[in-house]
């Protein structure tokens, strides 16, 4: 088979075109942030949130987050160990500590049972994922930042549409960032999405991240460091269209979600999670395990994929391993799912017949039974 059999990619309609030339011809003088607004809203309506800010990127979402909750150098925030590294880099930009807690290896989500005992007089807040469409306990979480006064923000950049026990993951906190770059369900390229129920939350994050401009004295004046952070109306027009697709999108990753776990089931050298209970998933990811009965390891069976043009990826790294950071907590869950982690090519133009070639490839590579 010579088709790429990608990771990640989007679905692309006329739709999509439409807006984007709209936003072109006409997102100009008294019109020029047309889209941006109606994205705004039209997100904020979904995920049922007061306030939305769209922004360049997932990660600058995350850094107004830390920003508007004004966290500090001195500050901890207790930040799950498995994720890709924007996450613990947004608590970083404002000069507070992540303090990683290992994961639960059935969701790859923050183990919520270790939380408490990483809580020190210096923790300001929890910041959480919502892994490859898998919700974080938020219950759990929720109570006990309501213990210890602490804030809390849901990286839902990978949940885009997903739902913790009925309500969107990113509305649960006191503030949700989501990401709408290239591999992402819903994609601009680039995009991000600040949302949160806390009109002074909403404020400073918008004061931020448009330079801390005081307009009450003058557009031209700043009373801080702020940043420019503000998506461009053309993109906003494409993740509009696709947010409006959502449902459609979510359907279509099931789809996928579904094919692999049904052509790898009894495959006993690979295990896929399920979706945790109280989760509505947005089936953004199919990822799992490369269990020890196989006959290659993870990364030989990625290399021998890729020669295949099956994309394959592993698991993130450590990130209390990176060199930045430290570790307080041993992560054995983490640096499991690091190192015998997989996700699956789920990308949108893959049909079931991509999806059954790629898993006959696994079972021949991995040596599992006919
Ligand atoms: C969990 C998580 N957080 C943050 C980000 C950063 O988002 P972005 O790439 O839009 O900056 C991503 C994805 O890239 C992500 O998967």
């Amino acid at each position: 088979m010579n088709k790429k059999i990608a990771l990640a990619g989007p679905d692309i309609t006329q739709k999509e075109v439409d807006y984007v030339i709209d936003a072109v011809k006409n997102g100009w003088y008294e019109t020029y942030d047309m889209h941006i607004r109606k994205l705004e809203k039209t997100f904020a309506e979904y995920v049922g949130a007061k306030y939305a800010i769209a922004t360049y990127c997932g990660t600058h979402a995350l850094h107004l987050a830390t920003l508007a909750l004004e966290l500090q150098l001195g500050d901890e925030v207790i930040v799950t160990d498995q994720s890709y590294i924007a996450t613990a880099q947004a608590i970083s930009y404002v000069g507070a500590t992540c303090v990683f807690v290992d994961i639960d290896p059935d969701t790859l989500c923050i183990d919520t049972g270790l939380i408490r005992k990483a809580i020190t007089d210096k923790t300001k807040a929890i910041m959480l994922v919502h892994f490859a469409g898998m919700a974080a306990k938020m219950d759990e979480i929720m109570a006990l930042a309501d213990e210890y006064g602490l804030k809390v923000i849901e990286d839902a950049c990978q949940m885009v549409g997903g739902k913790y026990k009925g309500k969107y993951a990113g509305t649960i906190g006191d503030i949700g960032t989501y990401s709408f770059q290239g591999s992402k369900i819903a994609v601009g390229g680039e995009g991000g999405m600040f949302v949160t129920n806390n009109e002074a939350l909403y404020k400073r994050a918008l004061h931020y991240g448009t330079f801390c401009r005081n307009d009450a004295i003058s557009f031209l004046w700043s009373d801080d460091v702020g940043y420019n952070y503000r998506i461009s109306n053309v993109t906003a027009a494409l993740i509009l269209a696709q947010v409006e697709r959502i449902d459609e999108l979510i359907e279509k990753k099931k789809r996928i979600y579904d094919w692999y776990h049904e052509f790898l089931k009894g495959c006993k050298q690979i295990r896929l999670l399920d979706i945790p209970e109280n989760c509505e998933s947005n089936y953004a990811y199919v990822v799992g395990y490369l269990e020890d009965e196989s006959h290659i390891t993870r990364d030989e069976l990625l290399a021998k994929l890729l020669e295949l043009n099956i994309h394959a990826r592993p698991g993130y790294p450590s990130m209390s391993a990176m060199p930045n950071y430290e570790r307080r907590f041993e992560v054995p869950a983490s640096i499991r799912y690091w190192e015998h982690g997989l996700v699956m090519p789920t990308a949108l133009n893959l049909d079931q017949d991509d999806i059954k070639y790629v898993c006959i490839k696994i079972r021949e590579l991995v040596g599992a039974k006919k």
